[in-house]
């Protein structure tokens, strides 16, 4: 007895292909998420290090550095950097010059208060070394390690390496 065309075997062939195609789809979609899992995975974020610019055009006092939300003091030939990034919840801190600059002990570091900083979000207030001293702000800005980049001698920071309040960039 023999199928007539459109009947049984064709339905058989369509069938095995059918099944044979699914399993070849599934093995590759397998096989292919194997591979990636081999790949790394690579970030295209930015950077965390970044070149601020020569130090010669860093003024006596504060500088603010928009694009990098830091605020980097030199006295002298020393730097550090604060960040301008609130603790809150993220905006951007003002600097306010103080009438009378002082020195306080931060942790057994000196440190010379020229500034204080305001959140216009919340009302957070800073002292000039980052503490946080009022409103809803849950700890100190941030200070992040600054370095000389070894090919043209800008000044540096990486914003993924905060550092103790007795950190100083000296430059020769
Ligand atoms: S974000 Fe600064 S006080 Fe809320």
């Amino acid at each position: 007895m023999s199928d007539k065309p459109g009947t049984g075997t064709d339905r058989r062939d369509f069938l095995l292909k059918l099944g044979t195609g699914a399993g070849i789809a599934a093995i590759t979609v397998q096989a292919g998420a194997s591979m990636r899992s081999l790949v790394p995975n690579v970030s295209y974020d930015s950077p965390t290090t970044v070149k601020l610019g020569p130090t010669s055009e860093f003024p006596e006092g504060l500088k603010f550095l928009p694009d990098e939300r830091l605020f980097v003091f030199r006295d002298g030939n020393t730097f550090h950097a604060v960040s301008a990034v609130c603790t809150h919840l993220g905006c951007t801190v003002h600097a306010e010059p103080l009438a009378n600059p002082q020195t306080v002990d931060d942790d057994g570091a000196a440190v010379k208060l020229t500034h204080r900083f305001l959140c216009p979000c919340h009302g957070s207030r800073y002292r000039g070394d980052g503490a946080n001293v009022s409103g809803p702000a849950p700890k100190p800005l941030a200070w992040f390690r600054l370095s000389l980049a070894p090919d043209d001698g800008q000044l540096v920071v990486d914003l993924a390496d905060a550092v103790e309040h007795d950190f100083r960039l000296t430059v020769g």
